[in-house]
């Protein structure tokens, strides 16, 4: 059974935050994060918006484009590292506000590569013949566990989310592979210490220590996620026996400029065939990929039998890559 992308959504909240009004809230400079990431602005949610609102509105985006009706869908499932709960899953309110009734939904925390391994997860289920109509959502609110008074991360995030309906299918376009890694040693070099069992909400410490606010060790996740994101690639091309040249577009987990340039670099691909949009919406996590995916098929960037490789890296360290044949 192929698995087929029949429609594609994203949702990003309206008010934006320059880096010009992030140089009133700490010591930086629009010089200094534009060469050390190549990002311009990002998009805040505002009071009273969550990660299922975004979630939803891409969702439905994606619906509409696919023609297919909530209550057609059998299973969703949510990647996010900001949920609007710690339970029930987002995935479950979201499937309320859908009225996708006769799904089976869930959560799946792979921090950046959440999205990634979701399109994993819902190839298996459809090829298994366990699916047949599958919404695969990434959604942040990152801004809600970001310090911002920490110059080293509050420049580097944003929200929103981003969607793709899978279909199963006897032929046409596909979703020909997914390949997912996961490197625990490394679960400490970008997390979030506080609001877990380790170091409960409830405790006044986790408040008072700012246990609460994403912890990165950048220049470590930098190295890393550049190798990483080779590796996952050369073994997506390596699946498909495909080399980098007959790839039409690299779309890479939108987190640093620079990551996204050496990884390029390091597969052979030229600037014509990498798409970048992190200069609009800084890293929005697991939302980065099928935000970029949507924009790339509205602006119709994206023709028939075009070869698609998406490869992203996050906390965990988790990666992982995926070739689509559009
Ligand atoms: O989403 C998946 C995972 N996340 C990532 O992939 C992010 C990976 N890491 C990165 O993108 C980069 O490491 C950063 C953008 C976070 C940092 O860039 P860097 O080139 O690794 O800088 P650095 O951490 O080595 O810091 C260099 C200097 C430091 O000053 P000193 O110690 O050399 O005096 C920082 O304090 O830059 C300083 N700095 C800043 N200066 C102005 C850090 N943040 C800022 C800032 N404005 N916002």
């Amino acid at each position: 059974m192929n698995v087929r992308i029949t429609g594609t959504g994203s949702a990003l909240p309206d008010k934006i935050l320059t880096n010009a009004d992030i140089e009133k809230l700490v010591d930086t400079t629009d010089e200094w994060i534009t060469t050390r990431t190549g990002i311009k602005e990002r998009h805040i949610a505002a009071d009273g918006e969550y990660t299922s609102t975004f979630a939803a509105e891409a969702a439905r985006k994606a619906l509409e484009m696919a023609a297919v009706n909530p209550e057609e869908i059998d299973l969703i499932i949510l990647s996010t590292v900001t949920p609007d709960f710690p339970f029930p899953s987002t995935a479950c309110i979201v499937q309320d506000m859908l009225g996708a009734v006769n799904a089976t939904v869930f959560d799946l925390s792979a921090a950046c590569s959440g999205f990634i391994f979701g399109l994993s997860v819902a190839e298996k289920y459809i090829r298994s013949g366990s699916a047949k109509k599958v919404l695969v959502i990434g959604a942040e609110v990152l801004s809600r566990i970001v310090d911002w008074k920490d110059r080293n991360t509050c420049v580097l995030f944003g929200d929103g989310a981003g969607a793709v309906v899978l279909e199963a299918s006897d032929g046409g376009h596909s979703l020909l592979s997914t390949h997912t890694f996961s490197n625990g040693s490394y679960w400490n070099l970008l997390y979030q210490p506080g609001s877990g069992s380790r170091n409960p909400a409830s405790d006044r410490r986790t408040f008072d220590d700012k246990l609460l606010y994403i912890t990165m060790e950048g220049n470590d996740v930098f190295k890393h996620a550049v190798r990483a994101m080779e590796e996952a690639s050369l073994k997506a091309l390596a699946a498909n026996s495909i080399s980098s040249e007959e790839i039409s577009l690299l779309i890479p987990h939108q987190a640093n400029r620079r990551i996204i340039d050496a990884t390029a670099k390091r597969l052979g691909v030229e600037s014509d065939r990498l798409f970048i949009n992190l200069h609009n919406y800084g890293n929005t996590s697991s939302a980065s990929i099928p935000i970029a995916l949507d924009e790339v098929n509205r602006k119709g960037l994206l023709k028939v039998d075009n070869k698609l490789l998406l490869v992203a890296f996050g906390g965990g360290f988790t990666y992982g890559s995926a070739v689509i044949n559009w």
